[in-house]
């Protein structure tokens, strides 16, 4: 009963999920600086900092551009609570485990939600979505850009289309792809987008940076019902994240060090080379699973969203043991001998979370219920 809790000292693993991944050491360096007060001047000129990195990580000029204090879940509900009211009719593109959770937190409004589905593994197919708005006054269009269930990648400009046709907001989980795959907010016309920090950014969990274009938020603006979130209410949050600086909520500060030097490292690598390593070391890690005779869940190269690869695994092999499997799941070392590792073999962080993928086909299949 009385025995000590020991200090804390988690192991040091390779982390091959999609997300969380290994933390470059500079960003557990930012976690551990002085925590000042969230209204401190010297705050503000951090928050201002990280905004301006995220803008460059979306390619936008977007005024509200900043990172939630929550997980991409609450990304998702922000974007959802925040565009639908009574009265209002929004489509929902579910091909996967998340982008079914958008679809399940639009049904918690007074919104009339209509669901189109695509098998897992497949894009979204623009035409039924098209159907389905003809004839409707439809306010908001959602889909997940990257599904990382099934490790599908659906094509942003057809889906704005079909927005643009019905006059609807297009919002879009990039969770599992900002950072590691082509996305560019202000050329595309995505309305809301959001991200998770534990992604392809590699910072520790607990953020969504979120974007929201002139025209989503002139719909916020005026709407007619408040939010139905204190918390996740876009406008109020803004008067912190805004010119203002006015206090709304305590801000996870470390977190916002953490994802400052995270998106420092993403930007000095370059989007570009960075979307161009995800998509080779992709490349190299199918070549391998072919190799050993292994089948890919996403049959068309187009379609395989590079930060993750789904690969079925082998008949007769019971996935649950073989998601939890240890050797599978990590290996122990320290930040620095990863570092040297990869340098020393050119293999991404990235690279190893797609190999790792392999695991998200096994989670898709248990999770299919949400
Ligand atoms: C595409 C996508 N959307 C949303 C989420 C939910 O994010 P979180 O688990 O950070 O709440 C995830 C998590 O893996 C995801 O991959």
């Amino acid at each position: 009963m009385t025995n000590p809790i020991g200090e804390l000292n988690p192991p040091n693993r390779l982390m091959m999920t999609p997300g969380p991944c290994s933390i470059d050491p500079r960003v557990y360096r930012a976690l551990a600086a002085p925590i000042v007060g969230h209204l401190d001047p010297w705050f503000r000129g951090c928050m201002e900092e990280t905004q301006v990195l995220m803008r460059r990580i979306f390619q936008t000029e977007n005024r509200v551009t900043f990172p939630l204090s929550a997980s991409g879940s609450g990304g998702i509900e922000a974007s959802v609570l925040n565009s639908l009211e009574p009265g209002d009719e929004a489509i929902f593109c579910v091909n996967g485990l998340f982008s079914q959770r958008m679809h399940v937190i639009a049904q918690h409004t007074p919104a009339t939600v209509h669901l189109v589905e695509a098998p897992y593994g497949k894009p979204i197919d623009p035409e039924p979505v098209r159907k389905v708005a003809k004839g409707r006054k439809i306010k908001m269009i959602g889909f997940a850009h990257g599904e990382t269930s099934s490790g599908v990648v659906t094509a942003i400009e057809p889906l704005r289309q079909v927005a643009d046709e019905c006059g609807a907001l297009l919002a879009v989980d990039a969770v599992a792809s900002l950072a590691g795959v082509p996305l560019h907010i202000d050329r595309q016309r995505v309305d809301i987008c959001f991200s998770g920090s534990q992604k392809a950014i590699s910072a520790p969990p607990g953020m969504s940076p979120i974007t929201v274009s002139p025209r989503a938020e002139e719909v916020f603006r005026t709407r007619k019902t408040k939010v139905q979130s204190w918390y996740f209410d876009l406008s109020t949050a803004m008067n912190f994240w805004g010119k203002d600086r006015l206090y709304h909520h305590t801000p996870p500060i470390s977190l916002i060090y953490a994802l400052r030097e995270a998106m420092r490292i993403v930007l000095e690598e370059g989007l570009e080379a960075r979307w161009e390593r995800h998509r080779q070391n992709q490349l190299a890690l199918i070549a391998g699973v072919e190799a050993m005779d292994l089948k890919l869940l996403v049959e068309k190269p187009a379609d395989r969203l590079a930060t993750v690869t789904a690969v079925l695994i082998p008949a007769g092999q019971d996935d649950a043991k073989f998601a939890t499997s240890s050797s599978m799941n990590s290996t122990s070392k320290s930040p620095e001998a990863l570092a040297r590792s990869r340098a020393r073999s050119g293999v991404s962080a990235r690279w190893v979370t797609a190999a790792r993928s392999r695991l998200s086909c096994s989670f898709s299949r248990r999770s299919k219920k949400f």
